[in-house]
């Protein structure tokens, strides 16, 4: 059977990781018909609609003839409508509408409207870096993806309807080139410190878990301002490198969750899921499969607020995480992984009915329902907690001052920590090693709660801009062990 066969190249996303995909159309004649082959998922599907409904409203002609086309390699799972654009170039270079060996030198990737208009698909940094390490230099895609695509250093081919993309392969006319939107991105205004009075003690912890990276756990009654405290971590962060800048947009990108006036997430994200949700929100599935809270929180803050209401499943699936920065998701072909290296945040009522630990109520809760109440949060989880915070209902007097030190205050004694941290890490006395190794019987503590009471004391450390870490330093990090009041 004879016919003409022309490519165009985009990028399936497993996880993060591009693969190559080959979009051959194939055109017969013989009775028209079209169809698309290649393990190709719904959205695949509806494809069809809207490449042949785009191609006719860019006023283009649908070839009549038996029109077939195939995603290659067919074992692949092709999600979402990235596709549409790819689709229908390799239709047009078939028909002999646009030069087929052009086709071939860009990638292409983009979603088509039913009026032939282009619109943006998540993943798109991705998409351009596979490209980029396979030497395709261009990228066709929605303009709105411009900012985006770039930050792979690929030179962009932005087109915001079909018929533009047509005319650019032609050579008639370039596409406009983006200006980008009006404004500057918003400015976000993260919660400030400033608003937290008192609470010296959780002040202090949230500056070590700032400065050391820590994961940290406030635990109290109502009202005391544990929410308050975690919202408040971003404020002490510093910004992200570039290369981390790089990692967090990509993950934000194939989730969707990309700001569209900021293609470049500069800041520390902060994810703070709700208790109700499922494992999959939290630590990525789906057909896709679909980065989860955890890895929005890659580099940044996971804040989960009242810990002991989130499911144990929820909360069991973040110890791989906890454990090695990454989730993976085993998938028919092959497992997708996805970073995930946040400090988390949790916080905690002391019993159901709050009122444990605090002086001005009584608590009502039966010791069975305490019992399962902390049965919530395993010993593994709890240990992964370098920061236990108790947070008591403060004093009339404290909550008198007029506002607590601002975070542009800490913010740099949190930097000039992280540096040293960094370049010249203080290093344990002999007197520190020894009240460490006491500790490890006494308290006691695991290898790995060991490791963490040494990390926190040589945050104190860098941040009272020791050269060593002395005694003190080690006691401080230990009083910051689980509490009686929540150990089991
Ligand atoms: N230390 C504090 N300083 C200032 N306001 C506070 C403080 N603690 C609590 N509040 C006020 O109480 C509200 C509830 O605090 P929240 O952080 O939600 O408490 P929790 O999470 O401990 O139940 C806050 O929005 C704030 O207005
Ligand atoms: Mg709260």
């Amino acid at each position: 059977m004879t016919g003409v066969l022309a490519h165009s190249i985009t990028y399936a996303l497993i996880g993060l990781e591009p693969r190559r995909v080959e979009v051959e159309a194939h055109l017969q004649s013989a009775i028209p018909s079209f169809a698309i082959v290649g393990l190709a998922d719904r959205a695949c599907q509806e494809a069809k609609e809207r490449v042949r409904s785009g191609i006719a409203s860019a006023e283009l002609e649908w070839p009549r003839r038996r029109i077939t086309v195939n995603l290659a390699p067919a074992e692949l799972r092709k999600v979402g409508s990235g596709f549409d654009l790819p689709i229908a170039l390799a239709i047009l270079g078939a028909s002999g509408q646009i030069p087929r060996e052009r086709v071939i030198e860009h990638a292409a990737f983009g979603e088509l409207a039913l009026d032939g208009r282009i619109r943006p698909v998540g993943g798109v940094l991705a998409v351009a870096e596979g490209a980029r390490a396979e030497g395709l230099e261009r990228i066709v895609c929605a303009a709105e993806s411009t900012p985006e695509a770039e930050l792979a250093s690929v030179e962009v081919v932005p087109v915001s309807h079909l018929a533009e993309a047509v005319a650019y392969f032609r050579g008639e006319r370039d596409p406009p080139p983006y200006g980008g939107r009006n404004g500057l991105p918003p400015e976000p205004v993260l919660p400030d410190l400033a608003d937290v009075l008192g609470q010296e003690r959780a002040r202090r912890a949230l500056e070590l878990a700032a400065a050391g990276g820590h994961n940290m756990l406030f635990a109290g009654p109502p009202g005391t301002g544990k929410t308050m405290l975690g919202r408040r971590l971003p404020s002490v962060l510093p910004p992200l490198s570039r290369e981390e800048a790089i990692e967090v947009t990509r993950i934000h990108s194939v989730a969707g969750v990309l700001h569209p006036q900021q293609p470049l997430v500069s800041a520390a994200p902060f994810r703070a899921p709700h208790h109700s949700a499922s494992v999959a929100a939290i630590v990525g599935g789906g057909p896709g499969p679909r980065p989860g809270e955890a890895s929005l929180a890659h580099h940044g803050v996971l804040l989960l607020d009242e810990l002991p209401e989130f499911a144990r499943s929820a909360l069991e699936a973040l110890r791989q995480p906890l454990e090695d920065g990454t989730i993976s998701i085993a998938r028919a072909g092959g497992r997708a992984l996805f970073p995930a290296r946040f400090q988390l945040v949790g916080t905690m009522n002391l019993c159901p009915c709050g009122g444990r630990g605090d002086p001005a109520a009584e608590c009502s809760c039966s010791p069975q329902r305490i019992g399962a109440f902390r049965d919530k949060l395993s010993r593994a989880l709890i240990d992964r907690f370098d920061l236990v915070v108790t947070v008591p209902r403060p004093r009339a007097h404290e909550l008198e001052v007029e506002r607590g030190e601002a975070s542009a205050e800490v913010l740099p004694r949190v930097l000039a920590a992280r540096d040293r941290l960094a370049h010249a890490p203080p290093v344990r006395t002999d007197a520190a090693d020894e009240l460490l190794s006491r500790a490890v019987e006494r308290v006691p503590l695991s290898a790995r709660g060991r490791a963490r009471v040494a990390r926190v004391a040589a945050t104190a450390a860098a941040l009272a801009r020791s050269e060593r870490v002395e005694v003190e330093h080690v006691a401080e990090a230990l009083a910051y062990r689980t509490p009686r009041e929540i150990a089991s």
